[in-house]
């Protein structure tokens, strides 16, 4: 008989005759002469309840079918007279699919710490949390890809390894070969599409790149993976204020999708791990974004009369405690800065005519701090050489990209979203180790 999945038989408009399901065992009660099982089979959030007696077929083994055991279950989908659920199951056939040893297996209870869950993140998924967790990344992954289709912009899938560091911060991994020279140069993996997509903005018009990166930053901090993923757009005959306008409708069409989307899911996390959740979430979606000039930040910041542990003046990089201040102190929303001191940022950022600064951006937001961060391109070769030169970058190695500054140039301006910082400020999620299925970071490589 063909398998239903939970998700669709709780939507059921009537009652049906014969369904099976298949799922994992969440809890069993046991009465004299029957048996309530909770099976979840991750198609959502609730799981269903079956009610069994001996009169089902296999109900000899139900001793067996404890938290975990994997199971299916044939009956009829009735009303259900118990509260909070529509449908429920009374069982005629019972299968024990998979044992799983009370004695040993490790989510027994009803809630564990994050921390404990990260030492068995092969079984996390197995709890509503994650399980939503994971559901909401799926949907979220799905829009994504749905904003820039609706745009006209092309899906690009730019190489993991390379050659070139886009973001000159030297946080690369080495990528080795048995074969000590298989490229005859040493390869990396990428810590940004960014540079491949450019040539096909310059060519296709609207490109976006979504895939993971790969940072080497010896950071253990709640926010810095080694291994992420990374959306970025990148759009012909834009400037910074295109490149502002893209950031907050996308991030905005992500809210509103998730607020829609993934209700069921997205209420556990307000319920149990932030209550400020959908408040929070509306502030997206109520107003425009505030928009601020890095030197305005600097001066918002020393006035604030707050002693950070980084002190501030003009040319800072700009630490976690500035960013969430602007954010959750001074703005109280989604912050855009803009126009950042050319020093801190990358070679490939488009000077302003001021000498100091590039018309570079970031979007910080509450609890999270950097979610964003883009840029006009220096797209005037004289401009982007004399900067890669003055940075001693190898000028040689960037012949290629400097072509597209060659051949038909035009202005450009792209963003990097961090697609599990997103994850974390829609879910309040406070480590990133725990948006990412089999997290890589700072001493963990694990699974
Ligand atoms: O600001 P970043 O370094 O920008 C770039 O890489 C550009 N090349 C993007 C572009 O313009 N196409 O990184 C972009 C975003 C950050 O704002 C942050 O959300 C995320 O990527 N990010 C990380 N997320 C998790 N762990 C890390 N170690 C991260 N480093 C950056
Ligand atoms: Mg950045």
């Amino acid at each position: 008989m063909q398998r239903t999945k939970i998700k669709a038989a709780l939507a059921s408009e009537s009652p049906a005759p014969d369904i099976c399901i298949k799922g994992w065992v969440r809890t069993r009660r046991d009465a004299k002469d029957f048996s309530f099982l909770e099976i979840n089979d991750g198609s959502c959030l609730a799981g269903i309840q079956v009610v069994a007696d001996a009169a089902a077929s296999g109900y000899e083994l139900v001793h067996a079918m404890g938290t975990g055991a994997a199971v299916a279950v044939t009956g009829a989908l009735i009303a259900s007279p118990g509260k909070g659920q529509k449908w429920e199951i009374k069982a005629t056939s019972l299968e024990l699919i998979g044992p799983a040893d009370p004695e040993t297996y490790p989510l027994q209870k009803k809630r564990h710490s994050d921390e404990f869950l990260r030492q068995i993140a092969h079984l996390r998924p197995r709890t509503n949390k994650y399980g939503a967790l994971f559901r909401i990344r799926s949907s979220l992954a799905l829009a994504i890809h749905d904003f820039f289709a609706k745009r006209g912009f092309v899906s690009l899938h730019t190489p993991i390894l390379t050659g070139s560091d886009c973001e000159g911060a030297g946080e690369l991994f080495k990528v080795s070969a048995t074969e000590a020279d298989f490229f005859g140069k040493p390869a990396y993996l990428t810590v940004s599409g960014q540079l491949s997509a450019e040539p096909f903005a310059l060519a296709l018009g609207d490109v976006y790149t979504f895939g993971p990166t790969f940072r080497a930053e010896k950071s253990d901090t709640p926010r810095h993976a080694a291994e992420f993923w990374m959306v970025e757009p990148e759009m012909a005959f834009a400037d910074l204020t295109d490149d502002m306008d893209l950031a907050e409708a996308f991030l905005k069409h992500l809210v509103d999708h998730v607020l829609n989307a993934c209700q069921d899911d997205l209420d556990l996390f307000a319920k149990f791990v932030d209550t400020t959740i959908p408040a929070n979430l509306e502030t997206y979606l109520a107003k425009p974004f505030a928009r601020l000039p890095y030197a305005e930040a600097i001066s918002v910041l020393r006035a604030s009369g707050k002693t950070f542990d980084y002190p501030v003046s003009f040319g800072l990089d700009l630490q976690t405690e500035h960013e969430r201040f602007l954010a959750e102190q001074h703005v109280k929303g989604p912050v855009l800065v803009y126009d950042y001191p050319k020093d801190i940022k990358a070679f490939y950022m488009r000077q302003n005519d001021d000498g100091a600064t590039v018309a570079a951006m970031d979007l910080l937001v509450p609890r999270v701090g950097e979610l964003i961060g883009g840029s006009a391109r220096e797209e005037r070769l004289g401009v982007l050489e004399a900067r890669i030169t003055e940075l001693s970058l190898p000028l040689e190695a960037y012949g290629w990209y400097l072509d597209t500054r060659r051949f038909g140039s035009a202005p450009h301006a792209g963003f990097g979203l961090g697609f599990e910082r997103l994850l974390m400020m829609i879910t309040g999620i406070t480590n990133i180790r725990d948006v990412i299925a089999f997290p890589r970071a700072y001493n963990q490589l694990e699974f």
